[in-house]
C-alpha cells in the first residue's frame, strides 16, 4: 500500500516537472558560420545542418596552450548550390527547454585537466540579469593579477549582474569588475543547440545539448568555445554544464526553483567596493588580470587567453 502511493506520488511529482518544461518554439534548427561540428548527410538530424546556402567542410582548429587540435567541421559559403530536398529530412527527435528564470543548486567543480575536484553554490535569476556561482577551495579563474598566480588559489564568487561580471575573493576583500552579460533562459533556443543524445550522468539519464563554435577574438587564429549543457531527460532541470576555456565542468544538484533574494547578489558587490576594473595599458590598477575568465596557470603571466 505504502510503496503504491509512494509510486503514485512519484508519477504526480513526475507529471508536474513534464507540464512545467516549456520547449523552444519548433522552427527548424541549423547551423551558421560559427559553429562546430556540423553533418550535413542526409541521414543526420536537420539541427546538424548548415543553414542555407552553406556547405559543410572539414576543419582545423589549431591547438592554443589551453585546448589541444581539434579536427572538426565548420559551415562556409557554399559555391555550389546544392539542395536538399526538404520532405525526407531526419528532424531532430527532441527540441531544446527553456530554463527556468529563476532557480538554484548545489554544485561539484570537476577539473579535467587533473581530476580534482571543488564545490559550491549556484543561484540564477534572469530578472536581475544575474548568476553568482561560489567556487571552494579553489577558484578555477586566474583574476587576481598583482598579487601573483599562486594568489589566486582560493575561494572566489563569480557573479554577473546587471550586465556586469564580476570576480569576488573574500578572503583577500578583493573584487574585479568586468563587462559581460548573463545568459537568458532561452539561450538554448537563441543559439540552436544541437541534440547529441542521451548520456548518463551519475545514475540520471540526460539530453545533451551541445554548443560549440570558433572565434577569433585575439586576432591569433581560431578558437574553439564551448557552451554544452546536460539537462535531465525531457526536462529543464540541469545535470551538468561545461564551458568554454576552463578544462572542468559543474554538476548541479539539489536543484530548486523560484525566485531569488536580490542580496544574494549584491552583497558580494556591496562588501567589496569599490571593485577593480580589469587593468588596461592606461591603468596603474593592475589589482586584476586585464582579460575576464582567465582560466589556466600555463597562460601566467602572459595577459589574454591563447599566448605562451
Ligand atoms: C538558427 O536556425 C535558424 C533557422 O531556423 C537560422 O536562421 C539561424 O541563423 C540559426 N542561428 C544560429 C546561431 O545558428
Ligand atoms: C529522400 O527521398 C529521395 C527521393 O524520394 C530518395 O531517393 C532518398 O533516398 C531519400 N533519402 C533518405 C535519406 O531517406
Ligand atoms: C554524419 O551523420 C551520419 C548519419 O547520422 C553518420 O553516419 C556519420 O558518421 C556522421 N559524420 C560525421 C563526420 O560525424
Ligand atoms: C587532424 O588532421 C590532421 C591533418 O589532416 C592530421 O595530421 C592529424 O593527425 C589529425 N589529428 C587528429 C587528432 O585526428
Ligand atoms: C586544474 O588543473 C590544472 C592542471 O593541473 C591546473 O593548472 C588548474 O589550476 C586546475 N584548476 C583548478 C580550479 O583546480
Ligand atoms: C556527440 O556524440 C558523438 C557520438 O556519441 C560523439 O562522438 C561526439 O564526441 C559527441 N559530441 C560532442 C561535442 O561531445
Ligand atoms: C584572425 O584574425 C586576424 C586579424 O584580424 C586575421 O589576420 C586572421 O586571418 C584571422 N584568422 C582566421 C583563421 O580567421
Ligand atoms: C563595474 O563597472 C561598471 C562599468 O564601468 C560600473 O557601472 C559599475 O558601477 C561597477 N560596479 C562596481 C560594483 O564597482
Amino acid at each position: 500500500m505504502k510503496s503504491t502511493i509512494k509510486y503514485l506520488l512519484t508519477i504526480c511529482i513526475l507529471i508536474k516537472q513534464v507540464e512545467n518544461t516549456v520547449l523552444c518554439p519548433s522552427k527548424l534548427r541549423c547551423m551558421d558560420e560559427t559553429r562546430l561540428n556540423c553533418n550535413n548527410s542526409l541521414s543526420a538530424p536537420t539541427d546538424f545542418h548548415c543553414c542555407d546556402g552553406l556547405q559543410c567542410v572539414a576543419a582545423i582548429i589549431p591547438a592554443t596552450d589551453t585546448q589541444d587540435q581539434l579536427n572538426t567541421t565548420i559551415c562556409i559559403t557554399s559555391s555550389s548550390k546544392q539542395h536538399q530536398t526538404a520532405n525526407n529530412k531526419t528532424t531532430s527527435p527532441k527540441t531544446p527547454p527553456i530554463m527556468a528564470s529563476s532557480w538554484s543548486a548545489a554544485t561539484t567543480y570537476y577539473n579535467m585537466s587533473n581530476g580534482d575536484t571543488g564545490w559550491g553554490y549556484f543561484w540564477y535569476d534572469a530578472s536581475h540579469q544575474a548568476i553568482r556561482t561560489d567556487f571552494y577551495p579553489i577558484c578555477p579563474f586566474l583574476q587576481l593579477y598583482e598579487a601573483g598566480v599562486d594568489a589566486n588559489y582560493i575561494p572566489c564568487s563569480v557573479l554577473f549582474y546587471e550586465g556586469q561580471n564580476y570576480y569576488v575573493y573574500p578572503s583577500v576583500q578583493t573584487c574585479c569588475n568586468y563587462t559581460f552579460p548573463a545568459w537568458q533562459p532561452d539561450w538554448l533556443c537563441q543559439s540552436n543547440a544541437t541534440f547529441n543524445g542521451t548520456i548518463l550522468i551519475d545514475g540520471q539519464m540526460t539530453d545533451f545539448w551541445t554548443i560549440e563554435w570558433f572565434s577569433n577574438f585575439t586576432g591569433e587564429g581560431s578558437v574553439r568555445n564551448i557552451r554544452n549543457m546536460y539537462t535531465q531527460v525531457d526536462s529543464r532541470i540541469p545535470i551538468r554544464f561545461r564551458e568554454d576555456l576552463d578544462t572542468g565542468y559543474l554538476d548541479f544538484h539539489d536543484y530548486v526553483e523560484g525566485p531569488i533574494d536580490q542580496t544574494i547578489f549584491t552583497s558580494v558587490i556591496n562588501a567589496y567596493t569599490p571593485c577593480h576594473q580589469g587593468h588596461d595599458s592606461e591603468s596603474t590598477d593592475k589589482t586584476c588580470t586585464r582579460y575576464n575568465s582567465q582560466t589556466l596557470r600555463r597562460s601566467w603571466p602572459c595577459d589574454n587567453p591563447t599566448c605562451s
